[in-house]
């Protein structure tokens, strides 16, 4: 199908639950059609047609797993198949890894390196041709506060979120006067199901920092993308700690990542 006669969407990965359902119904009430990706495809249905019944905007879906090369070039064969072209790529799907590194099962850990930097990594690299060719459109990648230090016990889940970051303020540069946006959201602990996925839901770090709604979240990456802003964090103490993090010497932070994220048996970790 020529480029021309093919129907924009936001492509928004990891968009059945959390963050990127948050993201999606943002951008659906702003009246972008999408394309949700994740691996289980009933709860994509059920998202997808939530969303269409509140907003009224075409939905579809793609169930796959990004933590594989087949799974990311399949995502473009569904853009082929649905006659749509991504206009907006939101790169959310992202798994984390909590304890010592050398006690993380080496398949888990390849399958964060594959899904938190490779997927984004490759879906970036097989969209942006088209946005520029284009002159509009942009990238949303999704990183973490914890981006921006090291993070004993969660070592390759905050290592992966800094490659996130890197990669996105370069691109940002590349792509300047495009008229293509390329931004990345680096959120502090959020009410998902995300930590609970990897035993951390009661480690000190969530208590310490609080978690912010991804309601709240979605809004302000949203919004600040729309704005043309390549760094977001949300929120005064999150926005204050980015701050800090970027000038604090790794000496203090990383002892003070170890405390926040070292696994307690006290903390009702088994
Ligand atoms: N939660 C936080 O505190 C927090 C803080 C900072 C940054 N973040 C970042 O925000 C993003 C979203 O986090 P979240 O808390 O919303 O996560 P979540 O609630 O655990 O949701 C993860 C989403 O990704 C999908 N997914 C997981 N593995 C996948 C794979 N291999 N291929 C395709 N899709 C996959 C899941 O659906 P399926 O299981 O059906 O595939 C689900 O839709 C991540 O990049 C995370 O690192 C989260």
């Amino acid at each position: 199908m020529a480029e021309r006669d093919t129907v924009p969407v936001t492509l928004i990965t990891g968009a059945s639950e959390g963050l990127g359902l948050a993201l999606a119904r943002e951008f659906a009430h702003t009246g972008h059609a999408l394309l949700l990706v994740a691996r289980t495809r009933s709860t994509l249905e059920e998202a997808a047609q939530k969303i269409n019944q509140a907003t009224g905007v075409e939905v579809h879906i793609h169930a796959a797993d990004l933590s594989t090369r087949e799974g990311c070039k399949s995502v473009v064969a569904a853009l082929d198949e649905y006659g749509l072209h991504a206009e907006y790529l939101v790169n959310n799907a992202g798994i984390g890894l909590s304890g010592p590194f050398v006690e993380n099962g080496s398949d888990d850990l390849m399958r964060l390196a594959d899904l938190n930097m490779r997927a984004v990594t490759d879906l970036t690299r097989r969209v942006l041709p088209g946005m520029i060719s284009r002159s509009s459109g942009g990238v949303l990648n999704i990183a973490s506060l914890g981006g921006y230090l090291p993070g004993p016990f969660q070592a390759a889940y905050y290592a992966s979120k800094a490659y996130v970051i890197s990669l996105s303020e370069a691109l940002a540069y590349e792509v300047a006067g495009t008229n293509v946006r390329v931004s990345v959201f680096a959120p502090g602990p959020l009410k998902t199901r995300f930590h609970e996925r990897m035993d951390a839901q009661n480690d000190i770090y969530i208590r310490f920092m609080g978690v912010m709604s991804v309601e709240q979240a979605a809004k302000s990456a949203y919004k600040n993308f729309m704005r043309g802003r390549k760094v977001i964090v949300p929120g005064l103490i999150n926005t204050m700690s980015a701050q800090m993090l970027r000038i604090l010497p790794h000496t203090l932070l990383v002892p003070f990542a170890a405390w926040l994220l070292r696994r307690r048996e006290s903390a009702g970790n088994a």
